[in-house]
């Protein structure tokens, strides 16, 4: 019996080795970390349960029977964050550099299956060469299995994807499916076609930073929703988002104590916005001083800065943050800044978690540059998304709200359950400029006509009050009871129930 026991341990220290020492030596040399640490540092300590540790493939081609190694790459199982579980599979470059081979595509569905059956979040860690080059379809039919589960997995638990290495061919288009796409600056990237392709295609020149790296992923294609310096900061900070979220989409939202008072007068709100309208300020300021303890985790925060997205908590209860930022474009909805915010507003509407919008938009973005990119399907998506959205929408305009822009931010008339004003507010269909330009284009030569049209627009729309009169608005309220009042009024919506007419599926326009 003893040998058994002895067999098994000897097994277990060969499969945690990988690839080897060499290999492991090679992975911290480039300041990564192995499958087997990443999995320690991202789950509670000693809470990982291991499966398919003994896992081989099967091929046998190009003299790949010569070759097994146990786990064939991938290490999967569960374990705890912070006491709730959560499925894990991460991939060990040290074993044929982490490709997908069709067992090693078996142990990934087994823990995605395991993770919808049980309605858990699963997260996927990333450092690979995508398709086993040996295995030919097997792997890309592995792939497609992975793909169809991440899609009937939307939804209904959330989806994390964390890139600490490669990232190409068959290996992005499963993040791409997941919710959050977080990446390590400097030693990962994530491309369809590396350099080498890229050359021979296009004659393009390009390094894999330039093609796929954090910068270009965070900053230009939006692909990643975060980036972080290394290993370790990049798998606290996964830790800190699944803190925020329901287990599933039919789970109650995660509530931790709150150690601060949601009664508490902030009076400096009452001076955020400046007296004169073009004058920026920073709307993160407003987010902080209304979330508890100020512990914002931002999504997307080096894309459309125009727009802020992220999560925090009111009363220790999630909440999603959706601001225009007056400090970039004056806070202008364009086509980056709409697709950004929709899909933010669509996460939160799958997983019930409450979405607060604070309002300071001086329209859409005009030009050339918007309309040929499609600004009004990329407008309507916002549009969309709040338009269907059912969780509790509280909103709150700051300052300007104007022309479409005003009905897209989560008006009263998409079914806004709670819409306040500052008393600093201007919810019209443009500013005095435009307006007077237009409707008094006969007295444009005329300056002081012109300043008295200006003045008696300003003075009749230029305010919260001509919606506050028909109810657009709830209440003009103080800005130094924000928090208070949106606390009161999520509190009030907990037991909302509202649901959209059946359909198989809506058709966004996507
Ligand atoms: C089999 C692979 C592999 C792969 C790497 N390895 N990628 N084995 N299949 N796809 C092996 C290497 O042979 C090597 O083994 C070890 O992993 C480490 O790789 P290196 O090349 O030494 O590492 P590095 O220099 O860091 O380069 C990493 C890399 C490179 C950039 C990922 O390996 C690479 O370009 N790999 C191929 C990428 C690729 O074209 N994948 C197929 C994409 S097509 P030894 O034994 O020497 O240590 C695809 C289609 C699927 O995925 C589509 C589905 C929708």
């Amino acid at each position: 019996m003893k040998d058994i026991l002895e067999e098994l341990e000897r097994r277990r220290e060969v499969a945690r080795k990988g690839g080897g020492q060499a290999r492991i030596d090679a992975q911290h040399k480039r300041g990564k970390l192995t499958a087997r640490e990443r999995i320690d540092l991202i789950l509670d300590e000693g809470s990982f349960e291991e499966f398919g540790m003994f896992v081989e493939h099967r091929s046998s081609d190009f003299g790949m029977e010569k070759s097994r190694i146990a786990g064939d790459g991938v290490v999967t199982g569960w374990g705890t964050v912070n006491g709730r579980t959560v499925f894990v599979f991460a991939k060990d470059f040290t074993v044929f550099g982490g490709s997908l081979s069709e067992a090693h595509a078996e142990k990934i569905i087994k823990v995605q299956d395991m993770a919808l059956k049980n309605r858990a979040p699963i997260i996927g860690i990333y450092d690979a060469g995508g398709a086993r080059i040996q295995e030919g379809v097997a792997a890309l039919g592995g792939y497609a299995e992975v793909f169809q589960r991440n899609v009937l997995a939307s939804g209904v638990i959330p989806q994390i994807s964390v890139i600490m290495g490669p990232c190409a061919g068959g290996d992005v288009y499963s993040p791409a499916m997941t919710d959050f796409i977080f990446m390590v600056r400097d030693t990962s990237y994530m491309f369809v076609t590396g350099p080498d392709v890229v050359k021979t295609v296009t004659n393009e020149t390009v390094t894999a930073e330039e093609l796929g790296g954090a910068s270009v992923h965070t900053t230009k294609s939006s692909i990643a929703d975060g980036a972080y310096d290394n290993d370790v900061e990049a798998l606290l900070q996964v830790r800190r988002l699944i803190d925020l979220l329901p287990q599933s989409n039919t789970s109650p939202l995660p509530e931790i104590d709150c150690h601060q008072s949601v009664t508490e007068i902030d009076a400096s709100l009452d001076t955020l916005v400046p007296a004169n309208a073009n004058k920026p300020y920073d709307i993160k300021e407003l987010i902080l001083k209304t979330v508890d303890e100020s512990d914002f985790f931002e999504i997307q925060a080096s894309f459309a800065k125009n727009i802020v997205c992220g999560f925090g908590r009111i009363e220790g209860s999630t909440v999603g943050f959706v601001a225009n930022q007056p400090m970039v474009l004056a806070g202008v909805l364009d086509s980056d800044a709409s697709r950004k915010a929709a899909r933010f507003v669509r996460f939160c509407d799958c997983f019930n978690i409450p979405v607060v919008t604070f309002v300071d938009v001086p329209g859409f973005l005009p030009g050339t540059a918007q309309e040929y990119g499609g600004l009004i399907k990329h407008g309507a998506k916002l549009l969309f998304a709040y338009a269907e959205a059912t969780v509790p929408k509280l909103t709150v305009i700051t300052r300007k709200a104007f022309g479409g822009a005003y009905d897209v931010m989560a008006s009263k008339h998409l079914r806004g359950d709670l819409n306040y004003a500052w008393p600093t507010a201007q919810i019209a269909v443009m500013g005095a400029k435009g307006a007077v330009e237009i409707i008094f284009r006969k007295d444009i030569n005329d300056a002081a006509k012109i300043a008295a049209h200006t003045k008696m627009y300003e003075d009749r729309f230029l305010s919260p009050f001509a919606a506050a009169e028909r109810g657009y608005i709830d209440e003009v309220i103080m800005p130094h009871s924000t928090r208070r009042r949106l606390a009161r009024g999520l509190k009030m919506l907990r037991n909302k129930d509202l649901s959209n007419p059946w359909k198989k599926h809506d058709n966004i326009p996507l």
